[in-house]
């Protein structure tokens, strides 16, 4: 079981980026103007990251839910998403920045799914830094597929139907492959999850700031990762166990 003291930093950051509408409402401006901010969040909180250390950074993009908002709403963010990918493929390659998606990107319109295509091809050799954007995302229809796919698998001799380690189940998860996220932030006073990383967080800490996400910036970012190395991540075990670990062999 992995573990981390107070000296570790986290190598994975997931950010549940919210607060765009309010942000842009404050100003008496259109919710779609604080999602344009948005994108400059992203990616100055991008460099960031790089900059702090991080080796993967997870953003919280476009729910499974988010579908529900106004069309107008829904049809601006895409157009935003696919402006955004068309600008930014130039830096991922400068920066060496590889890009992931979870999510069911099928699901997304033909235009985004042809930049995420070729920006995540042009950018798959990059190994040092990893940006994971969650679109279309949701861990219950994460859960969902990889049931599917995991009984077929099942079904085909593939994996043993007496199988029950979390080991061979999480290999069907969007995010194979991926370490789980150590820290999750969530911007703009909300203090809930919202159906996202539900597994793969079991265990990451959590820390919740008021801070609107057009106003989240490098040094609130380092103030996140500042209070998780505060934290005293147990696994399970006693404080005294992890503060001198026993060699168990
Ligand atoms: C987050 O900001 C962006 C998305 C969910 C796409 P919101 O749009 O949720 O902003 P608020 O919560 O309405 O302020
Ligand atoms: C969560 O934010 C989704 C993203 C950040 C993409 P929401 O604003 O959609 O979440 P709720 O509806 O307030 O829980
Ligand atoms: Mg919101």
């Amino acid at each position: 079981m992995p573990q981390t003291t107070s000296s570790t930093p986290p190598e994975h950051v997931a950010i549940i980026m919210d607060g765009n509408g309010r942000w842009a409402q404050q100003r008496g401006l259109p919710r779609i103007e604080g999602h344009r901010r948005g994108v400059e969040t992203v990616r100055a909180v991008t460099d960031a990251g790089r900059e702090l250390g991080l080796r993967t950074l997870t953003l919280y993009a476009f729910s499974v839910e988010n579908w529900n908002r106004p069309q107008d709403e829904v049809g601006a963010l895409m157009g935003l998403l696919e402006y955004y990918l068309k600008k930014e493929l130039n830096t991922f390659i400068k920066n060496r920045i590889r890009l992931r998606t979870i999510g069911r990107t099928n699901e997304l319109p033909a235009g985004v799914q042809k930049h995420l295509d070729h920006t995540i091809e042009a950018t798959k050799a990059f190994t040092d830094y990893t940006l994971v954007l969650a679109l279309n995302y949701g861990s219950r229809t994460e859960i969902v597929d990889a049931a599917k796919a995991y009984a077929q698998a099942v079904a085909a001799g593939e994996i043993a139907a007496d199988d029950t380690s979390w080991g061979t189940f999480n290999r069907f998860l969007y995010t194979a492959g991926l370490p789980d996220p150590d820290l999750i932030i969530r911007t703009s006073g909300e203090e809930r999850l919202s159906n996202f990383l539900l597994m793969q967080g079991a265990y990451a800490e959590l820390v919740f700031t008021p801070v609107l996400w057009p106003d989240f910036n490098k040094e609130h970012l380092a103030t996140a990762i500042a209070e998780y190395g505060r934290r005293e991540r147990r696994f399970g075990k006693t404080s005294a166990q992890v503060q001198a670990p026993v060699p168990t062999s």
